[in-house]
């Protein structure tokens, strides 16, 4: 059985990635520095996983993690445009300079092939959609431009040093295990806390920016078809649902499955978010046989009694 490192598994895409390989019967190393994640997130798979505490930005700490590896998931990261914003030096060390770090490591170790996780944050602003591999980046947030430039890296470490990479551009995963609490976190987790703790959900702008709302389940999927798809090295894929949703769509939609009738509060929009967002999922359905398995509504069951049964215990 093949030998996989995920960064960032202690996060909440790593975390699910990391039970999926286990549940194959795979030998799973996670490397983190519990930042933004939790060893909780992983602790029911405590037994039969690896866990190594470090950082991406020690190279030292990177080669020992790459170390007898076939294959990398690379989840690791400080996510979030607002956070950034906040600090772009920390994103740009931790993001920029640690996909560095795991690319070289891999090249050293020979490993198999990189699995990347990018954004769909770099496509910025542009008015096109739904937007498709094909159009240049636009990143308009700090956080944006270190993913794209991990990107950039993945495909220039195929092409100048033969390593196989894959990166696969997220479109607003959500799912169980998010973290709801943090300014920082996504607006699913938020919404549903919010409904859950009686408050009301909090709306940054106008509420008519719109997303491409994908279940963790898509992503995991995603990456285990791009970890083994023939003929893809150096690639970039979308992966999302191919749908739009606004927000002001969406907290109605989460309100009324929580049966919560609570009037959302406005406040200002954040510097750095891009208005709309909708993915052309065609070239990963076309090269590595994608296909969204849980559309949104059945996604956001799934996440909201996840919450519920975590709020009862
Ligand atoms: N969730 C989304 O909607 C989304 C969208 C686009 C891209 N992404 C990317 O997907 C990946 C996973 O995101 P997530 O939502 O699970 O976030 P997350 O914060 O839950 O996971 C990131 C993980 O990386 C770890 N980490 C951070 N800095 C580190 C460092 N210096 N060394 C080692 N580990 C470190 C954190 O502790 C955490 O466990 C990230 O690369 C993120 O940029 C996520």
């Amino acid at each position: 059985m093949a030998h996989y490192l995920v960064t960032g598994g202690c996060g909440f895409v790593g975390s699910h990635l990391v039970e999926a390989l286990v549940q194959k019967g795979a030998r799973v190393r996670v490397f983190d520095n519990r930042s933004t994640g939790k060893a909780e997130n992983i602790a029911h798979l405590k037994a039969e996983i690896e866990l190594v505490d470090g950082d991406l930005r020690e190279l030292d700490a990177v080669h020992q993690a790459v170390a007898g590896v076939d294959y990398v998931f690379h989840q690791g990261a400080r996510p979030s445009v607002a956070r950034s914003v906040a600090d772009p030096i920390l994103s740009n060390n931790v993001n920029i300079n640690g996909t560095l770090n795991l690319l070289v490591a891999a090249r050293d170790a020979e490993v198999k092939r990189v699995v990347y996780a990018a954004s769909s944050s770099a496509y910025g602003n542009m008015p096109t959609l739904p937007r498709s591999e094909t159009l240049s980046p636009q990143p308009a947030s700090p956080y944006a431009i270190t993913k794209y430039v991990g990107e950039c890296y993945c495909r220039v470490f195929t092409q100048v040093f033969g390593l196989e990479t894959v990166a696969l551009r997220y479109f607003n995963i959500f799912g169980p295990r998010q973290d709801p609490t943090s300014q920082y976190s996504a607006v699913i987790p938020k919404f549903i806390h919010a409904y859950l703790n009686g408050s009301a959900p909090i709306i940054e702008g106008d509420g008519e920016q719109s997303r491409d709302f994908t279940y963790i389940a898509n992503a995991v999927h995603a990456n285990l078809l791009a970890c083994h798809a023939e003929g893809v090295a150096g690639e970039v894929f979308n992966i999302g649902c191919g749908q739009q949703t606004s927000i002001n769509t969406l907290a109605n939609l989460i309100g009324e499955m929580m049966q919560v009738d609570a009037k959302p509060v406005y406040i200002s929009a954040r510097p750095g978010d891009v208005r709309h967002s909708r993915a052309d999922i065609q070239k990963a359905q076309r090269l590595l046989g994608y296909k969204p398995k849980v559309e949104l509504k059945a996604g956001l069951r799934h996440t909201i009694d996840w919450f519920v049964q975590r709020c009862n215990l």
